[in-house]
């Protein structure tokens, strides 16, 4: 069974500057030129989704600092990536509850998503201020108001589950990341930090869950 859809955790980019000792910041910055790299790489290898886990609801627990840095080099890549989607292919979708952003964040959003609507093909996903359970109250709420199905209230709505989630950075658990999505979702864990995972060790994981029996609860 092939994969379609990916998710990713970049966990780990803290520890990552630590062992350099770096500031943490360090981490991300070097955490979001992985994420650029893995991207390509995904596009590269025949996916049709990638989806990463940028910033929680939690997040904002963090130092302003550490949080105002996680969130520029968020608008960078958004600047970087209106600049270059079109010709590289990648469509974008930002997920997740987005009130809070600032009006640059939004604006630059608002412009990716109308150069997306233009293209087909690779779609990556960012999650930004995501949390699993919010998504899933936003969700619940959409749909009472509306009379739409619930599914098709989520932020994924119209996007296939995805069919393996990789999370480095060495713990095992999901994290209020695509809670209702990673239902049947094939679990990958590593103890590489994420700002040293390489295409290698996508394709090592992509290779070891075509091996996997998938039974959706059947038998
Ligand atoms: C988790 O590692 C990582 C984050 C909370 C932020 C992830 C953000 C980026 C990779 C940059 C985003 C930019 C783009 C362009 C996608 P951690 O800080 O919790 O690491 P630790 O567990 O080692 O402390």
């Amino acid at each position: 069974m092939a994969v379609k859809h990916l998710a990713i955790i970049m966990d780990g980019n803290g520890r990552w500057a630590k062992a350099r000792g770096l500031p943490r910041v360090a981490g991300h910055k070097q955490g979001a030129e992985t994420f650029r790299e893995i991207a390509y790489h995904c596009r590269d290898a025949g996916l049709e989704y990638l989806t990463v886990y940028a910033f929680s609801t939690e997040n904002w627990k963090r130092g302003e600092f550490e949080v105002g840095a996680i969130l520029r080099l968020l608008e960078d890549y958004l600047e970087e990536a209106i600049e270059k989607m079109v010709r590289e292919g990648i469509r974008l979708k930002v997920i997740g509850d987005l009130a809070p952003l600032s009006e640059r964040a939004k604006a630059l959003i608002a412009k990716t998503e109308e150069l997306s609507s233009k293209l087909s093909g690779f779609q990556v996903n960012l999650c930004v201020n995501y949390g699993g359970r919010n998504e899933i109250i936003r969700a619940a709420r959409l749909s009472a108001e509306s009379g739409k199905a619930f599914e098709d209230c989520l932020d994924t709505a119209g996007i296939p589950d995805p069919d393996l989630l990789i999370r480095p950075g060495g713990e095992k658990r999901l994290s209020n990341f695509l809670l209702w999505q990673c239902a049947y979702t094939e679990l990958s864990f590593t103890d590489k930090f994420w700002p040293d995972i390489t295409g290698a060790d996508i394709d090592a994981a992509i290779k070891e869950f075509c091996c996997r029996s998938r039974r959706f609860g059947g038998i």
